[in-house]
């Protein structure tokens, strides 16, 4: 794999280089990888994208796949659900797969949302699942987030009563980078009634580090309503090639599939996968590396008193002390992209960690543009 593991040194003379935000260059040079917009330079900390990108492996099986560019890649989906299926100890008819993870929550709602129906949700959340369910015509259920910026589960429990379709877990949760312990979720599950589907999306499970998290996989066998959602787009890299899937009971995952088109991801995505998955350590050298700047952007944030959630994700959540919104403009002017206000949460800032050098080129702007203030209690 073409990233090298970030020794010490390497990391503070990457932070070393004096990057000033009048002296932002553009992403390549600055160790990122491009945007596709074309334009004028920007530092893109704004969808939580890997800024390191697919591995090179998965680079040349996509350069490779241009030879089967003609054909329909039935057979090569067949071996990535295979090898998805052996890397989760499942059967492959277990697995579902979409153009993204979004596909598969689309997939969710059409599968378990009808008009009368409820889809209950944390606020704020990845709003994919309750975009979706507009076409149902399903009845949204926004369960604010509790005081540490979690899913107030137990809330969420209570919310799920008969007429209750599908209820989503974010996990670790977007935009808060928060997280769900295994027990939490478990006590959860006993409590959501069988007719509800629990859709679990571990978009950034790779990113987890704490002992208490346990994936959703594992509870498929003794809670069939859970569908695992996980993706391709985060810590592989793969953002822009689409590919993600579910891990379900073989009941769900033929519902899904019949909701899902045929074909749905395409020869190039399919073979980086397969490359991807074949690289063990890959994930866990790209958390070693991405986790090492977030720690090194919340240990600043700290030192100077601003406040920031703890994150168990490839993105941090930091107060500004008013509303975002101008905070975003200001950042846009300057060629650093960052993430969208959340209406739930107006004056808090999501920045995507990227690399070391547009990671500090973000805190130089965030320092001359937000307002140092004691830390809040
Ligand atoms: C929590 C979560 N789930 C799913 C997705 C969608 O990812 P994709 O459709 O690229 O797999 C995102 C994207 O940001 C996300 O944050």
């Amino acid at each position: 794999m073409n990233v090298p593991p970030l020794s010490r040194r390497r990391f503070v003379s990457a932070f070393g280089a004096a990057v000033g935000v009048a002296a932002v260059r553009p992403p390549a040079a600055a160790g990122g990888v491009p945007h596709d917009a074309g334009g004028p330079p920007v530092i893109d900390l704004s969808s939580n994208e890997n800024p390191y990108g697919p591995s090179s492996e998965a680079l040349d099986a996509m350069t490779r796949s241009q030879a089967v560019a003609a054909r329909y890649p039935d057979a090569s989906e067949q071996q990535t659900i295979e090898a998805i299926a052996r890397h989760h100890g499942v059967s492959p008819e277990r697995i579902v797969l979409g153009c993204g993870s979004s596909e598969v929550l689309r997939l969710c709602d059409a599968a378990f949302l009808s008009p009368g129906r409820t889809v209950v949700a944390a606020e704020p959340t990845f709003e994919a699942v309750l975009h979706y369910a507009k076409v149902t015509a399903a009845e949204p259920v926004k369960v604010p987030l509790t005081a540490d910026f979690r899913h107030d589960l137990p809330a969420m429990a209570r919310a799920c009563d008969a007429r209750a379709g599908l209820v989503y877990v974010c996990n670790p949760n977007n935009p808060t980078g928060t997280i769900v312990g295994g027990d939490e979720l478990l006590s959860f599950l006993d409590r959501v009634p069988p007719t509800a589907a629990v859709v679990v999306d571990e978009a950034y499970h790779h990113f987890v580090e704490d002992p208490r998290y346990r994936s959703a996989v594992e509870m498929v066998d003794r809670f069939p309503n859970v569908v695992v959602t996980r993706t391709f787009s985060k810590v592989y890299g793969m953002a822009g090639m689409r590919l993600g899937y579910a891990v379900s009971s073989l009941a769900n995952a033929k519902t899904l599939r019949a909701h899902a088109s045929w074909s749905n991801v395409n020869a190039a995505v399919l073979a980086a996968a397969r490359a991807s998955l074949a690289d063990e350590g890959l994930p866990a050298r790209l958390r070693e590396r991405l986790n090492g700047t977030r720690s090194w952007l919340c240990a600043e944030l700290a030192r100077e008193g601003r406040r920031a959630i703890p994150s168990h994700a490839n993105f941090v959540m930091i107060e500004v002390g008013g509303d975002v919104k101008p905070v975003i403009a200001a950042f846009e002017a300057r060629g650093i992209k960052v993430g969208r206000r959340f209406a739930a949460m107006p004056s808090w800032l999501r920045v995507t960690i990227g690399t070391p050098e547009e990671t500090r080129a973000f805190l130089g702007a965030f320092r001359e543009l937000v307002a140092a203030r004691p830390a809040a209690a």
